[in-house]
């Protein structure tokens, strides 16, 4: 198993021919950090004196991000509150190169998860989060319908937060579109990702669906029989440090980890799935299009923080 020159020189080539597509729960991670130096008169707690703030876009938008650092062209269709957070996720994606289309719910809050970090310790996560309204995400499937033809790709990136409430008539109009249908997928009813092209579940998200394994063959046997339930055309398995395993029509091939330091997981998922996209809108063929995506996730974990890959970075490994 290698990578083709073939794969390499369509890399190189460009990647903002053909567009993506990506659809879910947006989120924006927030970081404050600051000083603790006593205790407050009001309740045994830190007081922490904020200093610096950062805001990175979490979730579907994170899977955005990373597309668009590859080289990507690609569009975020979501919904969000009507608020500052709204704002600042909004200016992150223009600097960020990401397309977006926010439906703005006056009734719910963007969904934050704040953290106040004071010497590199986490002293508390705050998370802001309502489901979305009912007509909101009916008008969000509009958008999606008149626009989903100028795209090759369309991811659902589904975090669990509501935002894709209408996901199996999401996949039926792709297919009536012949478009290709990656999913991100949460929860343990998996039967509204009937068929999808692909879903991408790590370990836990596969124990959700299928219950536990004793051993690799029953986590095989599991995957399989998910595969032919949901229709799916392939089936990924993310394994942390175990790397991954694709399930096609035919084979269960295993990709070894390529990561070689590991500082912070967190995100890898969401390079994965956007990676996989990407090459798969470039006519890249399956078995190579997860290749690369295990080296870009061996590369994001190598990073500190919810990082994202560069296409430079990526060729650099391949060659
Ligand atoms: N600890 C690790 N060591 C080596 N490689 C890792 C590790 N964790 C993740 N990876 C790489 O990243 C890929 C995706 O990771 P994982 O299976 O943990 O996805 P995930 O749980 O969806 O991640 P997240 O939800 O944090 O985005 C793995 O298939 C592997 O290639
Ligand atoms: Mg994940």
């Amino acid at each position: 198993m290698h990578i083709q020159q073939e794969t390499i020189d369509k890399i190189q080539q460009s990647l903002n021919q053909k567009k993506i597509l990506v659809v879910g729960d947006v989120m924006l991670d927030r970081y404050w950090f600051g000083e603790v130096n006593r205790i407050s008169p009001e309740a045994p707690v830190p007081i922490a004196r904020i200093n610096e703030t950062e805001d990175r876009p979490g979730g579907a938008a994170n899977v955005a991000r990373n597309i668009a650092s590859l080289g990507g062209n690609v569009t975020l269709l979501s919904v969000v509150g009507d608020d500052e957070a709204a704002t600042n996720l909004e200016k992150i994606l223009v600097e960020d190169n990401v397309k977006f289309k926010l439906q703005r719910d006056k009734s719910i809050d963007t969904i934050v998860k704040l953290r106040v970090i004071a010497r590199n310790q986490q002293l508390i996560r705050l998370d802001f989060e309502k489901i979305p309204s009912h007509e909101i995400l009916l008008k969000i499937l509009d958008s999606y319908e008149k626009i989903i033809e100028e795209f090759e790709v369309i991811i659902l990136s589904d975090y669990g937060k509501g935002g894709l409430a209408h996901t199996s008539k999401m996949i039926e109009i792709a297919k009536k579109h012949n478009k290709q249908v990656l999913v991100d997928p949460k929860g343990s009813d998996y039967t509204k990702y009937i068929g999808a092209t692909m879903i991408t579940p790590n370990k836990t998200e596969l124990k959700d669906a299928t219950g536990n394994w004793n051993n690799e063959q029953e986590l095989i046997n599991n995957a399989i029989k998910l595969k032919n339930d949901l229709k799916l055309e392939y089936l990924l398995v993310t394994r942390s440090e175990e790397g991954m395993t694709l399930f096609t029509k035919n084979d269960t091939i295993n990709y070894d980890t390529v990561a070689q330091e590991v500082f912070d997981v967190s995100g890898a998922g969401d390079t994965v799935i956007a990676t996989l996209a990407l090459m798969l809108a470039n006519d890249i063929d399956i078995s190579q299009a997860v290749q690369v995506a295990n080296i870009a996730a061996g590369i994001v974990v190598g990073k500190l923080g919810t990082a994202a890959v560069s296409k430079e970075e990526l060729l650099r490994h391949l060659e």
